[in-house]
């Protein structure tokens, strides 16, 4: 048993997708979440960049005394999860999987669409996972370009998000793709435009951040590290940018909860 937090980390407030579903499934866990803010979005920076990023925020995290961290963050993890996992060899650390196998598997048409970072997209861990599950499936990947801008801004529920996001989409669902994959944690703040621009079709989006959520509990479990149960969790926020973004972050986080 061991009451201390799950550290929770992302570029910025993305990550929260995540933070909302481990909160849901393990409501005694006390949660330490990490949005950088700072150097927001991570999106399109290079890969070594990313990796000093992840590096300092984990770091960070393992300072606070967390038990376990989350990368919740597709980008972060597809730059830096081996590196994170071999420098804190006794750290349980859960990452991101782009969700190309369900998607792969349950497509009817043989199609599927994933949106995500540029980063995430040209990293190893998506080819990987591509040509394992895709095999004879047609994968369409697309970044999601100006999304995460669109998340930080709060300009989710704008004219400007439906046509940004449907214009990112457009082509995959021209192309019959009947399972979208959100490989960015940021991207499910956008879902009522996702859903407007899958309106009328049989398409299935697909949000990995509950199955991220069950993958926590495992490592607990595995590890012995569940919180005493009764056990009254605490949340708490940092971030590497100012006062005033860590209480978006607060705010945003208890705004989206659906527990
Ligand atoms: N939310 C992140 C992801 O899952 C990063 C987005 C960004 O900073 O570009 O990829």
């Amino acid at each position: 048993m061991n009451n201390a937090p799950i550290g929770i980390y992302d570029s910025g407030l993305g990550g929260l997708t995540v933070w909302r579903e481990v909160r849901k499934l393990l409501p005694e866990e006390s949660l330490l979440y990490l949005g950088d803010g700072k150097n927001c979005p991570y999106g399109s920076r290079p890969r070594t960049e990313v990796q000093a990023l992840a590096d300092a925020a984990v770091g960070r995290l393992v300072a606070e005394g967390c038990k376990l961290v989350v990368v919740a963050c597709n980008t972060a993890t597809a730059a830096a999860i081996d590196f994170l996992r071999a420098k804190y060899d006794t750290l349980p650390i859960v990452g991101m999987e782009p969700a190309v196998k369900p998607a792969c598997l349950h497509t009817r048409s043989g199609v599927v669409g994933v949106l995500a970072t540029e980063r995430s997209l040209d990293g190893d861990l998506f080819h990987r996972t591509a040509a394992r599950y895709g095999r004879d499936v047609t994968v369409i990947a697309e970044p999601g370009r100006g999304f995460v801008e669109l998340v930080e801004n709060d300009l989710e529920a704008t004219p400007e998000a439906e046509r940004t996001v449907a214009a990112a989409m457009e082509g995959m669902l021209a192309r019959g793709a009947d399972q979208i994959v959100l490989g960015c944690t940021h991207y499910p703040f956008l879902m009522d435009a996702i859903r407007r621009a899958t309106a009328g079709r049989d398409v299935t989006v697909i949000d990995p951040s509950p199955a991220v959520a069950r993958r926590t509990a495992e490592l607990l479990d595995r590890g012995n590290l569940r919180a005493e149960p009764g056990h009254r969790p605490e949340y708490r926020f940092l971030t590497f940018s100012d006062d005033a973004y860590r209480d978006r972050l607060r705010r945003k986080a208890f705004s989206c909860d659906v527990a």
